[in-house]
Formats: C-alpha cells, structure tokens, sequence
C-alpha cells in the first residue's frame, strides 16, 4: 500500500461526518471470483471498500457507526489461522485491522451474524449500496429480518435505506494531492509503455506482441495488472470499440490503435495512441489523424473550473464534423449535422468518462438536471476519434477501414488543467520521428 493508512482514516473520518447521526453504513469486500475449476481470478478489491479502508482481503464487511461509543469504524474479517497463512500468505485479522489500518474496532467475520444485528437494531437509517452483489443483499436482509423478529421484545429495526454510494461516489470524484500523486505516476507509467509499443512496431509483428511490450513496462513499474484489458487494433480491427482479440499480424500501410493503461494502487490510466505500423501515415491516415488530434486539442481547451462536462464534446464534434465535412465524408451543414447526429456513423461515443480507482470512474455526470461544472480534483479523460467502418459502401474505399482514438487523462486545476498523460507523443511528425528512429 503506497499510500498513508491516515489518508484512508480521514476518508472514513469524512463519511462519518456526512452520516446523520443515529445510522449505520454497511460495505461488503469484494468476492472471490472463480476462473476455472478451483483457480480463482487475480483478487481485486471492490474500489469503494479499499477507498475507505485501504484493506485488500475478501471475506471482509466494513461497517461505519457515526458516534458509537466502542468505536465508529469497524471492521470484520477473516481470522489470523498459521495453516491457512501457509497456503494462501498473510492475514491481517482483527488484531491488524486496528493496529494496521486503524480501525476502532473489529471482528472475525465468522461472528458477523451475532453480532451485526446488535449494531443494526436501534439505528434510524442504513447507508447501503443495493443492488451489486445479490448474496450480500441477501445478508442484509437476513440480519434486518433477526431485528424484526424481535419488536415484540422491544427491539428497533431501521426505518430507512440510503444509497450509501451516492455519498461515496462524489467523494472520490474529487482527488486529492495523495490520488493524483499516484494518478501522475500510472500516467506516466502508461505513457512509457505506449512509446515502447510504437518502438516495437513492425510489419508482421503480432498484435498480442505489442500487448506484451505494453505489459511488460506495467509490471517493470510496479502495476500487477491494467487498468482493463489492453486492446491491440491494426488496421480495421481499429475499429472495433473494445477490441481485446489482439491476435492478428499487423500489415505495412495500416494505422494499429492501442488503447492501453495501468491499474497502480488502484488507480487507473487511460490511453489511446493510433500510429502507423511502418512508422509513416498515408495522405488519408494523416488526414484523418488530424482532426481527431484537433478535436482532442479543441476538448482539452475546454476544461477548466467553471466549464461543465458537455463543453469538452461539444468542441470534439464540432471539430469532427467540420473535418469530415471537409474531406466530403459528410455532406451538408455542420450544425444540422449536429442536431441530427449524423456524425454517429463515424463517431460513436462520448468524447469522455471520470477517471480514478475504476477506470469508467464513479460520479454523477449531472446534477439536478444539468451538465456537472468542473472543479478543481476532478479527472477526466478526453478520447475523441473516427471510425470508418470497412464494409461502408457510402464512402470511397481509400477510407475504408481506418480507425483513430486519441486519449489522454487530464485533471481540472484551479487555472485550467493538466494533462498527466502527455509523455507520449501524439503530433504527427512526432511520431514519425519516433519511429524512424527504431
Ligand atoms: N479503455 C476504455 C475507455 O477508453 O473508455
Ligand atoms: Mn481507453
Ligand atoms: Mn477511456
């Protein structure tokens, strides 16, 4: 854990404050996940139980009790057991869990159902994320159902539920100086390995050989895993959105698209470079490569305190449009292509998405109704691109194929913004350099 077990207290510290006061919130960790037989997928925690924690062992509840006399964090996990330990590595058990990461109390989760129901029974509201995970609802539920049965002996369940997630959730949208501090380092992390795929570049290389080199600079650097699967696209395969086959030969003459970045301690990068495989783009690749770059450059310039979310869209679009309007690969006016989304054939998807502990991060995108305006710790990213699908009849064959996405991760500053992904070229004649020096 490279960041300060304080840095988690203080978070817990400022839910406890948002709670009212006679209520309890409740977390589960994530589950063990099966992958095949009896091998279970690399364990992951749920980002919202490690944001407030800072625990990564499954089989574990949080529960926070604003006020509680005994202590107001709690934790339940699994107990220390030397055998088990042997096996699978280190347990902190409850002993860690206040000593470690500074909890006030905490129990083996093995006792959870005697005594949960004691922590419930008497609180007005539960804080509580329904809905993710079906069996711990199922619990919930269960423990609420132990209070009911007692009223006639004088006991109090919980007269409401509240979206424990729609606290959590702006919490972490805004980051502090310790999350950027690590968002920086997976950026620049990610940014490496995208150079070093583009030295790696070759005709006839593979597409899961570039994924390789890509992997490799994120494990030299401490991330045990990205951030999401790696998508590896040459040629057409561009322009498939989520592309993770990665298991075809790249040609001489086609662009590949990588869209790859880090998890590190548990924040993610996000990067989309396109370039071509020879290392020279052809007069349609270039042409095309350039509006993207421009709508990318026109979105970035719109992010700044005070602009709200659809600014940065609003000016990729139009820069889009515009370009292909240009180039006659779409005719008519730009705003009436706008207004009827005529673009969507080429553009398909919004020009971005919060950034953080999940790379589709959490946050509201609205609020009461309108655009959220920017502020301040929020980070984003920016990924405007053109697909031109290889089977569209409408647009003369030179086109026909290319898939572009260009993106970065920026985080809104009291002046404006910074771009934390920028140690990866992106002009044109930058890359070429690039490549030409292979
Ligand atoms: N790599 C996922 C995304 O760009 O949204
Ligand atoms: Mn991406
Ligand atoms: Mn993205």
């Amino acid at each position: 854990m490279s960041m300060s077990i304080d840095e988690f207290v203080k978070r817990r510290r400022a839910l406890l404050d948002q709670m009212t006061p006679n209520s309890i919130a409740i977390l589960p960790s994530a589950p063990e996940r099966t992958r095949n037989r009896d091998v279970h997928y690399p364990f992951r925690q749920e980002s919202d139980f490690y944001y407030l924690s800072g625990f990564a062992e499954s089989d574990a509840v949080l529960v926070l009790i604003p006020g509680r006399e005994h202590g107001e964090s709690v934790l339940f996990c699994k107990e220390k057991d030397p055998k088990k330990e042997l096996w699978d590595g280190y347990l902190a058990g409850p002993e860690g869990a206040t000593t470690d990461f500074k909890f006030d109390d905490a129990f083996p989760i093995s006792v959870i159902d005697d005594i949960l129901p004691g922590l419930i029974e008497g609180r007005e509201k539960v804080y509580y994320s329904m809905g993710l995970d079906a069996q711990f609802d199922a619990h919930v539920m269960e423990w609420i159902n132990v209070i009911r049965s007692k009223v006639r002996s004088g006991a109090h369940p919980p007269g409401e539920f509240v979206a424990l997630e729609h606290y959590l959730h702006d919490m972490r949208l805004y980051k502090s100086a310790a999350e950027l501090k690590v968002m920086e380092r997976a950026g620049k992390i990610s940014a490496e390995a995208h150079v070093r795929a583009m030295k790696a570049c070759r005709p006839g290389v593979m597409e899961y050989q570039l994924e390789a080199e890509i992997t490799h600079c994120f494990m030299q650097a401490g991330s045990r895993a990205p951030a999401y699967p790696s998508i590896v696209g040459g040629g057409a395969n561009g322009c498939v959105l989520h592309y993770i086959t990665n298991n075809a030969a790249l040609k001489d003459g086609d662009l590949v698209l990588i869209d790859a970045g880090c998890e590190l301690d548990y924040y993610a990068a996000d990067i989309t470079r396109t370039f071509p495989v020879s290392g020279i783009f052809s007069t349609e690749q270039a042409a095309l490569y350039q509006i993207v770059l421009d709508a990318q450059k026109s979105a970035i310039a719109e992010i700044a305190p005070g602009k709200h979310w659809n600014h940065p869209h609003e000016a990729a679009v139009k820069v889009i449009v515009q370009g292909l309007v240009d180039l006659g690969l779409l005719q008519g006016d730009v705003e009436e292509i706008i207004a009827k989304e005529d673009y969507k054939k080429f553009y398909m998807h919004r020009t971005g998405h919060w950034l953080g502990m999940d790379v589709h991060d959490v946050g509201d995108y609205k609020v009461g109704g309108e655009w959220r305006v920017l502020e301040p710790g929020m980070v984003m990213t920016v990924e405007p691109g053109i697909y031109i699908s290889p089977s569209d009849q409408d647009v003369p064959e030179k086109w026909r194929g290319i898939g572009i996405r260009i993106e970065d991760d920026v985080v809104v500053t009291k002046q404006g913004c910074r771009i934390l992904t920028d140690a990866v070229p992106k002009e044109i004649a930058e890359i070429e350099a690039l490549m030409a020096a292979r």
